[in-house]
């Protein structure tokens, strides 16, 4: 394949590609795909520049460039995405983990500890990659997590990631519907979920990227809270009393969550801000 020779070569062509594609921050994306194709840190791309390409591996990061091109998400080009910690393996049937999601891992861990019960039995509902359940077993070493979704291939890969992170002895991956009750005495300690919570209309407005991801991660009904809702009203069949339940919303609806969860009879409603401020969890008691 003709083109530049060295690194940097290829990033600046690279850059000009994506950027003429609309791909925001086109130049560290070029390098977050070098940085893949050299098997290095991004850091290390930049003191790499200098050095030729093999033919191997620019045809290797071209084919990247170009899947990035066509606004495929960054993560499901490279094939992973770091959260909390952990590498989880991320594809086209899974929601990409978000930063502020790493939030929720936070808030629920310390929300767990708050119990200080000695065994813990978690469940994280629409568990997509498994990225919140596979960080919560690594943070709650005494917990046995319930990864739900009703996804098969969500499923197949939360299983994966709960393998790959080395603790597929403690994350169990259940294909479960969320708006089927449960029936039964409620057995958990602790329910987390990151919902869908995109209004419908809202959806098809997203970025290029966003849509190339599931519609079924994303769209939350109507008011974006149908999830919502139906977590609510059964998080006292599912979580034993006393124990909490964690979830994360979109912006400008925590007020309407904040209702919710207390006409489901739930108690300590608390509404937590994410880093940039904006009011993104919330964290109630059964
Ligand atoms: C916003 S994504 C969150 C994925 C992952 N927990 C994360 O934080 O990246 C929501 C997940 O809920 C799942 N989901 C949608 N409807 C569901 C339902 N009725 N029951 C269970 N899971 C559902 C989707 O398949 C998707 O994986």
């Amino acid at each position: 394949m003709n083109g530049p020779e060295t690194v940097a070569g290829w990033l600046a062509r690279a850059e000009a590609f994506l950027a003429e594609r609309g791909v925001p921050e086109a130049s560290a994306n070029a390098e977050f795909l070098m940085a893949e194709v050299l098997e290095v840190g991004r850091g290390r791309v930049l003191a790499e520049r200098a050095a030729a390409l093999s033919q191997r591996n620019s045809m290797h990061f071209w084919e990247f460039v170009k899947r990035r091109g066509r606004r495929m998400p960054l993560a499901y080009v490279l094939g992973w995405q770091p959260f909390a910690g952990c590498r989880i393996k991320v594809n086209e049937s899974v929601l990409v983990p978000r930063p502020e999601t790493e939030e929720l891992v936070t808030l629920a861990v310390s929300e767990a500890e708050a119990l200080g019960r000695r065994s813990l039995q978690v469940v994280d509902v629409g568990t997509g990659s498994g990225c919140v359940a596979v960080a919560l077993a690594k943070r709650l070493p005494t917990a046995q997590v319930y990864a739900t979704d009703v996804s098969p291939a969500a499923l197949k890969l939360a299983e994966e990631n709960a393998m790959a992170n080395h603790v597929s002895t403690r994350v169990r991956v259940l294909r479960e519907d969320l708006f089927k009750p449960h029936s039964g005495a409620a057995w958990a300690d602790l329910a987390v979920s990151n919902p869908p919570y995109i209004p419908s209309a809202a959806v098809d407005g997203l970025e290029p990227e966003v849509l190339k991801e599931p519609r079924l991660a994303l769209d939350g009904g109507k008011d974006g809270l149908d999830h919502i809702r139906a977590i609510a009203g059964d998080a006292r069949r599912l979580v034993k009393p006393g124990g909490r339940l964690v979830l994360e919303f979109g912006s400008g609806q925590a007020a309407a969550v904040a209702r919710i969860l207390a006409k489901a009879g739930l108690s300590q409603v608390r509404i937590f801000t994410d880093l940039q401020g904006v009011e993104r969890l919330a964290a109630a008691s059964v």
